[in-house]
């Protein structure tokens, strides 16, 4: 009933929404709907208007809060289906290739050939952007999901090292407890829940196992030894969050790290665009290092701006707008300060602080050794019916709904059905 109520007044809303901005629209700007709406995230989207208000081109933004974008996408199909699509929209993984498939999307091609997008973009994002051999959307950045957050005096303070196993990160979480810290900051939403699952279940399943899972989505692993005891992993990650973690905002979660009020989040590098957006630095005020047991491995995904169909060819705004976001000045400019790295492979990572140069570094470190994995928390494994299967049954266990053992059968159950 509450998702219910909550997508009924999202749609009332969309639509409230467009009949304001049809004029903005006709003038010859873009509408541009996204999730970016926590601090950080609007100092990122900041800089991509100020670029295209510099070219004479007018934003409308229609932003729907909602980390994850679940809810910017149910505005989207009110949108979609009331036959008022807006120029631009923030996209994941799966969710665009739905969308192209479904004939919605402009195409790209020109833009892409004049730009030489085939050559920049590496192909796990071309893989996402480009459908049945048509651009379709622009890839802004890459993020990953495997990080970890982590106010520096608080673990000073505690005489906490990085942790480098699951070991050392449990006693970090009883060491947190016992001084009376709350060891993880976390915000009680499905997504939330499923991007701290990304990174426990690489731990436990490494990358094979990671892959056959959430990608392959074979049974055997699905229902086996390993997913038990990622689950349990989970449940104990429960034990250390606090008492008001349901519900709470991803960007509410970062604040309790970046006060000291928490010692760690894991979530993905959306995360640093809070710390910086609260003027800290990291190595000195905060600290970022991948989940233990996953130093190797990336789990991404990219956020990218599908244009959609407004009836004939790509307009100029839209080829404005995707030209302005592949561009090597905007790509370092905007990125720096979203926390994501460059969705081109030609970007000089000198502008990037010390997370930045990491993230840089291990994409391409895991790119080519085999290590770069689609997030299932991010809509870069599974279409959305899979992707919202799982959520339903990591945030069920995790709210304490059933026992390890009991997940590992509902979670082959709840992937077989949505398949
Ligand atoms: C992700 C998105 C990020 C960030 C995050 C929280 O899905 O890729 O850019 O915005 O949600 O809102």
């Amino acid at each position: 009933m509450r998702s219910f109520l909550k997508t009924k007044t999202a749609i009332v809303l969309a639509l409230s929404v467009t009949a304001g901005t049809a004029s903005a629209d006709g003038h010859g700007g873009v509408e541009v709907l996204h999730w970016w709406t926590s601090g950080g995230e609007a100092a990122a989207l900041n800089v991509l208007k100020e670029d295209l208000e510099g070219q004479g081109i007018g934003w409308t933004d229609m932003p729907v809060a909602g980390g994850g974008g679940e809810q910017a996408m149910t505005v989207l199909r009110a949108r979609v289906t009331a036959g008022n699509a807006p120029t631009a929209v923030q996209g994941l993984g799966f969710d665009i290739i739905d969308w192209a498939e479904q004939g919605a999307l402009a195409n790209l091609n020109d833009v892409a050939a004049a730009e030489n997008w085939d050559a920049v973009i590496p192909a796990a994002l071309q893989r996402f952007a480009k459908v049945n051999g048509e651009w379709v959307s622009a890839p802004v950045n890459v993020h990953s999901t495997n990080w970890v957050w982590a106010n520096k005096s608080v673990l000073d303070a505690n005489g906490i090292a990085v942790p480098e196993t699951w070991d050392d990160f449990v006693a970090a979480m009883s060491t947190l407890k016992a001084a009376g810290i709350t060891p993880i900051a976390h915000g009680g939403q499905a997504w939330q829940e499923a991007t701290v699952f990304d990174g426990v279940a690489m731990s436990v399943l490494g990358p094979d196992g990671y892959k056959a899972a959430f990608i392959d989505l074979d049974e055997s692993v699905l229902g086996g030894d390993g997913m038990k005891e990622a689950f349990d992993r989970m449940a104990l990650i429960r034990e250390n969050v606090d008492d008001n973690f349901s519900g709470r905002d991803w960007n509410l979660a970062t604040s309790m790290v970046i006060n000291g009020e928490a010692g760690f989040q894991m979530m993905g590098d959306w995360a640093k665009g809070e710390f910086l957006n609260a003027g800290k630095v990291p190595g000195e005020d905060f600290l970022c290092f991948r989940f233990p047991g996953t130093s190797e491995q990336v789990t991404f995904n990219a956020d990218q701006f599908m244009m959609f169909d407004q009836g004939g060819a790509v307009s100029d705004q839209q080829a404005a707008l995707a030209t302005a976001i592949l561009s090597p000045s905007f790509q370092s400019a905007f990125n720096v300060v979203k926390g994501s790295v460059p969705a081109r492979t030609d970007v000089s990572d000198e502008a990037f602080d010390a997370c930045g140069k990491k993230g840089m570094a291990d994409l391409a470190a895991a790119a080519s050794s085999g290590n770069l994995f689609g997030s299932m928390a991010h809509g870069h494994a599974n279409p959305a019916s899979v992707k919202n299967a799982i959520y339903d049954v990591v945030t069920a266990h995790f709210n304490g709904e059933y026992d390890s053992a009991t997940a590992v059968e509902e979670l082959v159950d709840a992937v077989s059905i949505a398949q």
